[in-house]
């Protein structure tokens, strides 16, 4: 099978990107990380693509004049990155529809909530201040909505007396570092297929093209 090229946007700590990369490394996801796009130059993800030779390209938002500049300049840089997949690991912007629109089901983010409850920023204070007994994690296809594209793979957490948004954000983080692996690697071996707003997930031994009706 060829690999997959795969970009990442990251704006901050970027420890789903390690989780990514490292999967990368031990082979568990056939693809390689062609680049790290970052909106913010301080983003710790720039200090692990440099340690695992990851080219970064930094569109700094604050030296845009606009929005549109901005949405421009990435789109530019996601078009050079000539990827299969973009994921987002803690990118903590909007797309905008015009990028959105020019990769259709090619785009992956990873949101600490079980959607569509809980969208947005602050997923995990949202979940401990509403009360709910179960919340965990949520891997989509981007679409133009809020948090709403397909959803491709979850994973639940239970919340324990006395937890904050730290310890459940905490707990809900262990989650992500497998299941964002786990959805890229699905993608990578194409077996995932976008059927309106469910992703049908294709066994390993079935061809392309074939999924199985359960
Ligand atoms: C994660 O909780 C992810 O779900 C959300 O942003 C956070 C990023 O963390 N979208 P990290 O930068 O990957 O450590």
């Amino acid at each position: 099978m060829m690999k997959k090229r795969v970009a990442v946007l990251a704006s901050g700590r970027g420890s789903n990107f390690q989780a990514v990369i490292e999967a990368m490394q031990d082979g568990k996801i056939p693809a390689t990380c062609v680049v790290l796009i970052t909106d913010n130059p301080k983003a710790y993800a720039i200090e692990r693509a440099g340690k695992a030779k990851i080219p970064v390209m930094i569109l700094d938002y604050s030296l845009f004049s606009s929005p549109e500049l901005y949405e421009r300049a990435l789109l530019s840089a996601m078009q050079q990155a000539r990827a299969d997949l973009f994921v987002l690991a803690g990118y903590m912007r909007i797309i905008g529809g015009v990028i959105v629109r020019s990769f259709p089901g090619k785009m992956m983010n990873i949101h600490p909530a079980l959607l569509p409850c809980f969208t947005g920023l602050h997923a995990q204070r949202q979940a401990v201040q509403y009360g709910v007994k179960v919340s965990g994690c949520t891997v989509h296809f981007v679409d133009e909505s809020l948090d709403g594209g397909p959803i491709i793979l979850q994973r639940c957490v239970t919340l324990q007396e006395g937890d904050d948004e730290d310890s459940l954000a905490e707990r809900i983080l262990e989650h992500e570092h497998e299941c964002f692996p786990e959805a890229i690697k699905l993608f990578c071996e194409d077996r995932l297929e976008i059927v309106g707003r469910t992703v049908r997930i294709r066994s390993p031994d079935l061809p392309s093209g074939v999924s199985r009706h359960e």
